[in-house]
């Protein structure tokens, strides 16, 4: 089984997650799209979605499905989005694919938060992945500075301006032990807008796809 058909099995089991007659919050990446398919599927059985990302949201529309802008809607049940590590206690480093900011507000709306995985994003200790930093771009290097201090090898994903128009900086060479209080020293330094590590707000429920089925973690 491939690593795409494993995201699949893990976004198609969400659909359980999603209670019918409600908006739905949407995450960004492969995965998500995946999941966008599967809610498509049962359209006329939501009221529609809150989107992370300009991507999701054009992918949703294209399927037909109503797109709300999070300053309308006061509360929503269950946010929906991939990781690219997770760790037993539900800690995520997320933001590969650069809509990070968007991601953390969506989720922190949201009453739960199931993250679908293929079984390759589970770690025992989160760092691998390079940390995704979302930053103001006047504070590229000051804020590289900052992040080298914190023991940390900060590269300029050149290619890429986020959908806030602001850059990312992947912070390599981390040995993340302590996820909450790393994302808040992140957090601290001036020009950043959000860092990737989703630890104060964690996962609830995790989704985990593999060659045998899906695995539920709560
Ligand atoms: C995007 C994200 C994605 O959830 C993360 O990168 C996982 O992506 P994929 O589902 O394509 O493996 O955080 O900013």
């Amino acid at each position: 089984m491939t690593q795409d058909e494993m995201k699949k099995r893990a976004a198609w089991a969400a659909l359980e997650f999603v209670p019918r007659h409600s908006i739905v919050g949407v995450g960004t990446g492969s995965t998500v799209n995946h999941f966008i398919d599967a809610l498509a599927s049962i359209k006329e059985q939501i009221k529609g979605a809150v989107s992370s990302s300009i991507a999701s949201t054009e992918k949703m529309q294209a399927l037909g499905i109503a797109v709300f802008d999070l300053n309308d809607i006061d509360s929503f049940s269950v946010y929906v989005d991939g990781a690219d590590e997770i760790n037993p206690a539900r800690h995520m480093i997320k933001g590969g694919g650069a809509a990070l900011t968007r991601e953390k507000i969506v989720a922190a709306v949201a009453e739960q938060f199931v993250c679908i995985v293929d079984a390759s994003k589970e770690v025992a200790v989160l760092g691998k992945f390079p940390l995704p930093v979302e930053v103001i771009p006047m504070a590229r290097n000051y804020v590289a500075r900052e992040l080298q201090k914190l023991g940390g090898r900060p590269v300029w994903r050149e290619a890429v301006v986020t959908d806030n128009g602001n850059i990312i900086l992947d912070v390599h060479d981390l040995h993340i032990t302590d996820a909450l209080t790393l994302e808040q020293q992140i957090n601290q330094i001036t020009g950043v807008v959000c860092n990737g590590l989703f630890a104060a707000r964690a996962a609830d429920v995790v989704l985990v796809g593999g060659p045998d089925g899906t695995r539920v973690i709560k």
